[in-house]
């Protein structure tokens, strides 16, 4: 190690050792202290549980400045990509590292697109389910269930297979997601359309109907590739570390993509959009915000106001406000004036930004505040929240699971832990206890 290398020396009280550690610097953000010898060295582990200070991998996919309220994508601030971009090419994007040229924006589109059917034979899967079934139990299913669709993609180890995984992933997620609301509906599923992009396809399936084609609005239809574009990836947060997690024992990626639709689907994580509609038709009115907010700041009170705070975040969620400005174009384009829980929303928002408690917390609107508002709006039942979620997270997914497993340094990920349980006892008979 150079003298000029910057180290952490650790020391030990009791025995008065002492050990340098060395320093790893990014190209941006904060340094972190190389700690994989410490065990071996120490003999003991560090201690993180929600891994509020660990850096798990190096990555060069995504980086988030909490505290500045920055999010870029391979570099490109998030706001530039929404008001520039599309999702197909965001997709390219996230997954080669930089911005296609025309020509191969052209034949991501057109090899994403062709992959977008799934084998007829998934529909027997579909029909073991309820028909209430929430449709993040049928994703988590039918994800999972691609395994056995495409043995032809499943070697990890070879970059073309995982390429092939990748966009069939990608491509096969919208209609996954549409086929579970169909279900739910007990309308007959629609199959996708090549003529038309990613954003409106997803919008035909989901919509469009033997008994009439769906009028595609194009504010609609870009409303939600900016949503797709937001969601697509973020770090390592809960479910991209599942991915990632579950990928690092050599799973096939299909069934690692079915782990990350789970871990999203908690309510403090990607089902929080949910949670967020719930709790404003909960509030219920304007003046009810006060209460709630009270609530909120409760210690007794387990409620927390869903929609805001973040682990990262301790400003503004970039997102959030990129969110805001699709939800006022989308109620606009539909016509929707004075919708009660975009003004309870609103209320919210400008309380909660004003109350001392959410000021010292830092706790600011996140991604998932106003998206359930459009959502709603655009006619998308509350419980396929977190499937959109789950079919704009895929592409983050998959980007970061190919560059776990094209990491020289990876290994099965394998945490230690704490014991504070019962020291080893003898057994004892059941008729001597
Ligand atoms: C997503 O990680 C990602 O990047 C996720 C995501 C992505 O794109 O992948 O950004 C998507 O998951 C967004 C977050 C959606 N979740 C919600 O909106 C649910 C509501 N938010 C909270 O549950 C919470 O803010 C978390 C889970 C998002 C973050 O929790 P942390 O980082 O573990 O923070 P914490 O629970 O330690 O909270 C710090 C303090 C606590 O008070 P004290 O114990 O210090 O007194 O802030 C309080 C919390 O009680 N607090 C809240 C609050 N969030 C935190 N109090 C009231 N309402 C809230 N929403």
């Amino acid at each position: 190690m150079s003298s000029n290398e910057r180290t952490f020396t650790l020391t030990d009280n009791q025995s008065g050792s002492s050990w340098d550690l060395p320093v790893m610097h990014g190209s941006l953000g904060p340094d972190v202290i190389d700690v994989r010898k410490l065990y071996a060295e120490t003999g003991c582990f560090t201690y993180d549980p929600g891994f509020t200070s660990t850096g798990s991998c190096e990555s060069k996919i995504t980086y988030i400045d909490g505290d500045e309220g920055v999010l870029l994508y391979r570099g490109y601030p998030i706001e530039q990509l929404a008001e520039h971009s599309d999702f197909m090419e965001v997709c390219y994007l996230l997954l080669y590292g930089n911005l296609p040229s025309g020509e191969q924006k052209v034949k991501f589109e057109h090899d994403i697109t062709y992959h977008t059917m799934i084998h007829e034979q998934m529909q027997t899967f579909l029909r073991g389910f309820r028909r209430d079934a929430h449709p993040m139990a049928v994703m988590c299913g039918m994800v999972g269930a691609l395994s056995a669709f495409y043995h032809d993609s499943q070697d990890i180890s070879d970059p073309k297979h995982r390429m092939i995984a990748s966009y069939r992933m990608i491509a096969k997620m919208p209609t996954i997601a549409a086929l579970a609301f169909k279900y739910n509906l007990g309308q007959p599923y629609v199959y996708p359309k090549n003529k038309l992009r990613y954003a409106e396809n997803f919008l035909h399936m989901m919509f469009s109907n033997p008994c009439e084609e769906y009028e595609m609005d194009p504010v609609l239809a870009r409303a939600m590739d900016v949503i797709l574009i937001l969601h697509a990836d973020h770090e390592q947060n809960a479910s991209t570390s599942t991915v990632r997690l579950a990928g690092s024992s050599g799973a096939n990626p299909f069934a690692c993509i079915s782990a990350g639709i789970a871990s999203l689907w908690g309510p403090a994580h990607g089902g929080a959009n949910e949670a967020v509609l719930k709790m404003l038709e909960e509030i219920g009115d304007k003046s009810n915000v006060d209460k709630f907010v009270a609530k909120a700041k409760d210690k007794n009170d387990p409620f927390r106001l869903m929609g805001f705070g973040h682990r990262v975040y301790k400003n503004f969620d970039p997102r959030s406000r990129v969110m805001r400005t699709q939800c006022h174009k989308v109620l606009d384009a539909l016509g929707v004036h004075n919708e009660p829980l975009l003004e309870i929303a609103l209320e919210l928002e400008k309380i909660a930004l004003e109350d001392d408690y959410f000021i010292e917390k830092k706790l600011y609107p996140n991604v998932d505040f106003y998206s359930g508002i459009i959502f709603k709006a655009m006619g998308i039942p509350t419980t396929m929240f977190t499937a959109l979620f789950a079919v704009a997270r895929t592409v983050g997914w998959i980007a970061q699971w190919n560059e776990m497993i094209e990491d020289p340094s990876q290994k099965i990920g394998r945490p230690r832990q704490l014991f504070t349980g019962a020291e080893q006892r003898d057994y004892v008979a059941v008729d001597k206890r």
